[in-house]
This record gives C-alpha cells, sequence and structure tokens, in this order.
C-alpha cells in the first residue's frame, strides 16, 4: 500500500490541507480516555492522510501546545495549502488571536471537537474558532477527523 504521508511522484498534487491539533491533543490515548477515547495522536494523523489520500488530497498533520506555533501554521498556509482542518483544543475557548488568524488567511476551516463540548462544562460551549469556520464537527470521536478531511475536499471541489 502506498504511504498516504509521500505524494506520489510523476502525479501532480495539488497544494496539502493543513491538520492541526492544539494543546494537550499530543497526550490522546492516555488523556481522560472516557472522554476523548483511546486512539493516540500518531493514529489519529495516519487516518486523516489516509482519508486526504483516498481525496487525492495530502494531510500535513501538525500539533502544537503553544498558541504563538498555532497561529505562526496557520499565517504559513495562507500560501502553502488549500484549506485547514483544527482542533483548536483548550484555545477553543479563550484565543481571540488563533480567530483572527484563521479569519485572516481565507482558507475554508473545518474545526474539529472530539468530544461533544456542548454535552460537557458551560465553559466549553462558546468556541471563538466556530464563527470563523466553514464547517464544525464534534461528538465523532476519532472519526469526526475523516468526517473533516471528506467535508474539505468537498469544499474544495466545489470552489475549484
Ligand atoms: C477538545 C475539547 C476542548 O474543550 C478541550 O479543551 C480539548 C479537546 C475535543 O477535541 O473534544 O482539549 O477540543
Amino acid at each position: 500500500m502506498p504511504n498516504p504521508q509521500v505524494p506520489p511522484t510523476g502525479v501532480p498534487v495539488p497544494g496539502p490541507v493543513l491538520v492541526l491539533n492544539g494543546p494537550n491533543l499530543n497526550l490522546l490515548g492516555l488523556r481522560e480516555p472516557e472522554v476523548y477515547g483511546t486512539d493516540t495522536l500518531a493514529g489519529i494523523e495516519l487516518l486523516c492522510r489516509r482519508t486526504a489520500a483516498a481525496h487525492g488530497l495530502y494531510a500535513d498533520c501538525r500539533q502544537s501546545n503553544h498558541e504563538g506555533v498555532l497561529i505562526d501554521a496557520v499565517h504559513e498556509a495562507r500560501t502553502g495549502h488549500r484549506g485547514i482542518v483544527i482542533n483548536p483544543a483548550g484555545y477553543s475557548h479563550t484565543s481571540v488571536a488563533l480567530r483572527d488568524a484563521l479569519a485572516a488567511v481565507e482558507l475554508p476551516v473545518v474545526e474539529v471537537h472530539l468530544s461533544n463540548i456542548h454535552r460537557r462544562e458551560e465553559f466549553r460551549h462558546h468556541s471563538f474558532v466556530s464563527a470563523v469556520a466553514d464547517t464544525v464537527i464534534c461528538g465523532a470521536g476519532t472519526h469526526g477527523y475523516a468526517l473533516a478531511l471528506t467535508h474539505l475536499a468537498r469544499i474544495l471541489e466545489e470552489n475549484r
């Protein structure tokens, strides 16, 4: 099976899509498995690359615990990527700066949360990112990332 991380040679590959995971998601698998499940970040990133590849896309997967690093990745995507799938994690509920970065780059954005944030503590009910996202998927667990990439592929196809 071809490695979905490596675009096959000889085939024109459109710009990658950015899959950005925020703080503490590096601990997936260990972290509150009753809320977030037992899949690791590496497993989720593999799912993302495979789903992207099934739609002729290449997923550039990154994770950071630092707000500024996430913002820099979003800025970089402005010229290097065709769209963004983002789980802003805790910064969803706090970061106007991340929201502003996503608004500035004018790329299609799909926001993902593993858990259903609306069924949890009240402070998680509001996400600053949702207002600038084209689509929000929450509560579908790991599968939410596959849904997000499938939907992003559809948006890109429609905008072509
Ligand atoms: C999360 C939900 C957030 O409230 C939380 O801070 C996270 C993960 C999710 O994927 O369900 O870190 O974004």
